[in-house]
Parts: structure tokens; sequence; C-alpha cells
């Protein structure tokens, strides 16, 4: 099975990010031809500065490569060095309903936020699109909130198959169901644009002071919790085993229990569990040119899947050369 997904260099990975997306690509490395990239043209949309977005591309990078991308296995890339795909989003765009990415709530929610939106936010499932169908994808492990733009990319490749004849894969709805939201240190989803986050690889001191403020409600010590609404809790699922959470669920139910101490607890999980992997991000750190290595010749690869299917695109639609009189 093929197995695609792309990551934002919108900033450096957070455990939200780790836990909702990258541990399960990492998993899916194993059993699966595993296609991962860095989307920086869909960073592009929100117009960073050029020094940022080239400096969080290697951050992410890096840090997928610290925590078990293996580079010899899985097709490791950045978008932006396999342009053929901007030529699939044109080719796309043309069977793309409009009123298909006016109903896309990433795009509408941005706008009420107030932003003023350029046509590359607008197109940008179309985009994602193409990521998609351009690689033959057959899995696209995302979270939640980018359900809606595998099910525009599914719409796409059948409108398209429709007007011009099977040609594109369409991709299972792979949506990794039993990753809840993580939540960040407000209790909202933990994002990069909430400033929220706990990074993977701050410093320990860094992880602890960040667990130590995350909102919690006003029930006293004494009182039972509900361990199901709890921010605190939330992040204990995430690196407790089975049998300490089912002790730390009791305590709740149990009241007599501070919420300093379960946070305390989390803390302790989230700096073990990343611990062995910060002297390799180190050394991966004062080897950019490694990095670079690794991503050139992942480029190369994909680029050579891409052009088979961008050729097979441009046939159906009748481009390129005139053959036989046709
Ligand atoms: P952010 O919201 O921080 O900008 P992205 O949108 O770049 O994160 O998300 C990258 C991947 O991480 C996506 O597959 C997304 O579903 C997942 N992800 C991001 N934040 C969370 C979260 N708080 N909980 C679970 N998964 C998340
Ligand atoms: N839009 C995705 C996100 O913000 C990133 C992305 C771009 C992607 N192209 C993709 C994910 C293709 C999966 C497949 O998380």
């Amino acid at each position: 099975m093929r197995v695609l997904s792309g990551i934002q260099p919108s900033g450096k990975l957070h455990i939200g990010n780790y836990f909702g997306a990258m541990r399960q690509h990492l998993q899916l490395q194993a059993d699966n031809e595993a296609f991962y990239f860095i989307a920086d043209y869909h960073a592009l949309t929100s117009n960073p500065q050029p020094e940022a977005i080239r400096q969080r591309t290697l951050d992410v990078a890096m840090d997928y490569m610290t925590l078990g991308l293996d580079p010899e296995k899985t097709v490791f890339w950045r978008q932006s060095d396999v342009p053929q795909v901007t030529e699939l989003t044109w080719l796309l765009s043309c069977v793309t309903p409009m009123g298909l990415l006016q109903r896309c709530t990433s795009f509408k929610d941005k706008v009420e936020q107030g932003l003023s939106p350029n046509h590359g936010l607008f197109a940008y499932p179309v985009l994602q699109a193409a990521d998609i169908l351009i690689f033959d994808s057959n899995v696209v492990p995302v979270g939640q909130d980018q359900k809606q733009h595998i099910e525009v990319t599914r719409d796409i490749a059948v409108k398209f198959n429709q007007m011009y004849g099977e040609t594109l894969v369409l991709p299972d709805e792979h949506i990794l169901k039993s990753v809840a939201v993580v939540p960040g240190i407000d209790g909202r989803k933990m994002s990069k644009s909430y400033d929220n986050t706990i990074e993977i690889f701050e410093s320990e001191a860094g992880i602890k002071k960040k667990v130590m403020r995350i909102k919690t409600d006003s029930t006293p010590v004494e009182a039972p919790k509900n361990p199901d609404t709890c921010n605190a809790y939330a992040l204990l699922k995430l690196v407790a085993s089975p049998e300490e959470l089912a002790h730390w669920r009791k305590r709740y139910l149990e009241g007599g229990m501070g919420y300093g101490e379960v946070k305390k607890r989390v803390v302790e999980l989230l700096q073990e569990y990343f611990r062995p992997y910060r002297q390799k991000r180190q050394d991966l750190e004062k080897d950019p040119a490694y990095i670079e290595k690794v991503l050139t010749e992942g480029a190369r690869r994909a680029r050579a899947v891409a052009e088979k299917t961008l050729a097979r695109v441009r046939e159906v639609m009748g481009l390129g050369e005139v053959r036989n009189g046709k």
C-alpha cells in the first residue's frame, strides 16, 4: 500500500503534531511504501519570511529524522522540489467546481479570523489533491482537521475520472480515528497558530513550565474529578501505560488528588518519552548538509513517480504532441 502525507513547515513541531499525526506516519513506514513531504508550497499561503520558511523546513525535516523516519526506505522530500505538482494543480483546477472549495471550513475559518485571503489559500485544497493524486496514494494518514481535504481530493478524482476515463487513483478515506485532538495548555486544540503548544524538542525545563500551566478547573482537592474533561488527563493518556492510567482514573474519581500531582507525572512521562532522541536531534542540527542530501535524493525519487502520473493526465486531457493527425 502506498501511504502519503504532508506536513507544513509552519514552526517547530509540537506534541499535538507528534501524537496526532507523526507517530502514525513513522509506524506506517514498516509495512508500507511511505511517501512523506514537507509542504512548503502550502506554507506560502500565509506569506512567511523567506528565511523563516527555510529554517522551518529544516526543523521539520530534523524532527522527522530524529524520531525515526528512515530515508533509505521512505521517500522524504520538500514539496517545492517536485514542481510537477503545481502543473497537476492547474489541470485539476479546471475540473474543480468553485462550490466545492467555497464549502471548505479551513478556508472559511481563516476568513472569519480576519485574515484577508489570497487565491493560494482558496486553492489550497486543489494543491493538496494534486499532492495526493500525483503519487497514486492509497492511504493518507492525517488528523481529523484534514478530513474535509481528503474528501475534496476524492471528489476531484471522481469528477476527473468521469470526464476523462479512469486515470487517477482514489485514496481511501483513512483518518486516524483513534487519535483524539491533543489539547494545548489553554485547553483549545494545540496549534502553532494559538501559541499554546509544547514543542517536542523544547528544553525539559520548558516542558515542565508549560505542563504546570495547563488549564484545569477549580474543583477542590478533596472533591471527585472528571478525568474525561481534564486537559492534564488528556496528555497523560498519550504517555502513560494502561495500568498507570487506570490508577490515575481511580484517583480522579475518588477525590483527594490535586491537579498539580497529575501534572507532575505528565511532565516526567513526557520528558522520558522524548529524552532518548535529544542527542540525535543535536547531532543532526550540526549536519544540515546531510538533511539537504536526504531531501534532494527523496525529491529525485518522488519526481520519477510524479512525472509518470502527470504524463498520463496530460495525455487524457489532450495536451502535448500531435499524433496520427489527432
Ligand atoms: P498546527 O495546527 O499546529 O498548525 P498542522 O495543521 O500543521 O498543525 O498539523 C499537522 C498535522 O498534525 C495534521 O495531520 C494535524 O491533523 C495534526 N495535528 C495538529 N494539531 C493537532 C492536535 N492538537 N491534536 C491532534 N493532531 C494534531
Ligand atoms: N494540509 C495539510 C496540513 O495542514 C498538509 C498537507 C499538504 C497534506 N498536502 C498534503 C497532508 C497531502 C496530507 C496529504 O496538515
